[in-house]
């Protein structure tokens, strides 16, 4: 790999062993892909917590030192060394603890203190604790062409796609030294021709609710694992709730992390623009019987109709989809059989406090939480067996790594089930 005379001096050890480290692994893993150089950013997107089982563990026998933590978790070194400030502007996603509900997830109070101290040790080198998986919606807006080092398959992808900044989805070590050096190595989707369009999917029907993007990208993930979509014949303009929901569904049945939707997302306002000099190597319909294709694939863990959970806000919810719950909850009383979880990011659980959101979804029995989910967290109430969901990705991962069934349907449909605490039955 060819290095600047700067990033040979990090590399040497000239600006201290933290960023020695960090070059020796942004070197290594830029080598393992086949990059030739290393690219400038300043927009990082990472996760440096101490909330894994394993960290803890790790932090117990290191009497909690955090530069511990990030040495090992942040950086691949086994030799702890002393972390400064960091170098670029950076944010943290998701964790498993919400700091105000963690007795609701049934978090004990060591684990919470823990979180705690993280989040400070975070903060003072200078990470800004957005604590979500959507920080495009709480203030981290890249622009056109933005170089960025992001985690988070959801948030890659929207990123990429619709607002044409440039990532890969990158991991806890490479973003961490990134943070510290400005650097990630140059391949992938940094690169022109990477970002072309690979395979042509002709929608054929029409597009109207949350649920039908949440099945298009599902379908499309599924039939076109990690190329890049060009998708053709959506008519009218999708919203971003709408193209969030596409991509985190596209990113978890597949590995889409660029997509096109000419004349939408940034990259191309036409279908010869997206694919430049490449021929389809597929061309896919999207139809009737493609979106109950889908359908039957997301809800094909769920048996029981007696829902004892809902989980609502995957990725987390936006201020207009939480205007839009509190609007069917609002005068309704759930279920005492099923809890419901709404997550959104913190700063617009604020907002939602303020505008009286909270009130309505807590007087109708609901908890509105921040700063994780189950999926991640691998935190559910007490007891759960059955779980809906309006979110194709959670659809996706719940039965997976919780064992539990889950239903996938609309808004509306999981509301209702956590009004009657029954699936579909009204
Ligand atoms: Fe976010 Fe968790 Fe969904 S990280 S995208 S709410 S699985």
């Amino acid at each position: 790999m060819r290095l600047t005379e700067h990033e040979q001096a990090m590399l040497d050890g000239k600006e201290g062993p933290a960023k020695q480290k960090a070059m020796d692994l942004l070197v290594r893993y830029g080598e393992a892909l086949g990059a030739e150089r290393l690219v400038d950013t300043n927009n990082v997107s990472s996760s440096v917590s101490a909330s894994s089982p394993v960290m803890r563990e790790f932090a117990a026998k290191h009497g909690g030192g955090f530069d511990a933590i990030f040495s090992e978790f942040n950086l691949d070194s086994a030799e702890t060394v002393k972390i400064p400030k960091i170098e670029t502007h950076a944010c943290q996603l998701i964790q498993a603890v919400d700091p105000d509900h963690w007795q609701t997830q049934g978090i004990s109070r060591e684990r919470y203190e823990l979180n705690k101290e993280s989040e400070e040790y975070s903060g003072s080198i200078g990470i800004q604790l957005l604590s979500t998986c959507t920080p495009y919606q709480v203030g981290n807006v890249p622009v056109k062409g933005e170089i960025c080092a992001w985690m988070e398959s959801s948030a890659v992808v929207y990123i990429n796609s619709v607002l044409g900044a440039r990532t890969n989805c990158e991991g806890k070590e490479s973003t961490g030294a990134a943070m510290l050096t400005g650097k990630i190595p140059y391949w992938g989707y940094h690169i022109d021709e990477n970002r072309l369009g690979t395979d042509l999917v002709e929608v054929e029907i029409e597009m109207e609710t949350m649920e039908d993007w949440g099945l298009l990208g599902y379908y499309i993930g599924e039939m076109i694992g990690d190329r890049v979509p060009v998708i053709n014949g959506i008519k009218g303009t999708p919203d971003h709730n709408m193209l969030k929901h596409f991509g985190a569904a596209a990113s978890s049945s597949g590995g889409i992390e660029m997509y096109h939707m000419p004349g939408i997302t940034a990259d191309a306002s036409t279908v010869e623009e997206a694919f430049g000099n490449n021929k389809p190597k597929t061309v896919i319909k999207y139809g009737k019987a493609e979106r109950q294709q889908a359908y039957e694939l997301l809800n094909h863990s769920a048996k029981d109709k007696e829902v004892d959970f809902i989980m609502l806000g995957c990725p987390h919810a936006s201020l207009e989809q939480l205007w839009d719950i509190c609007k069917l909850l609002d005068g309704r009383k759930i279920n005492g059989n099923t809890d419901v979880w709404i997550f959104t990011p913190r700063a617009l659980r604020q907002v939602a406090d303020r505008s009286g959101y909270t009130k309505i979804i807590q007087d109708a029995g609901a908890k509105l939480m921040s700063d994780t989910c189950p999926a991640i967290g691998q935190i559910l109430p007490e007891g759960t067996k059955v779980v809906a969901t309006d979110s194709a990705k959670q659809a996706h991962y719940l039965p997976a790594i919780m064992g539990i069934q889950t239903w996938f349907g609309s808004l509306e449909d999981c509301i209702n089930a956590a009004i009657t605490g029954k699936w579909r039955e009204y």
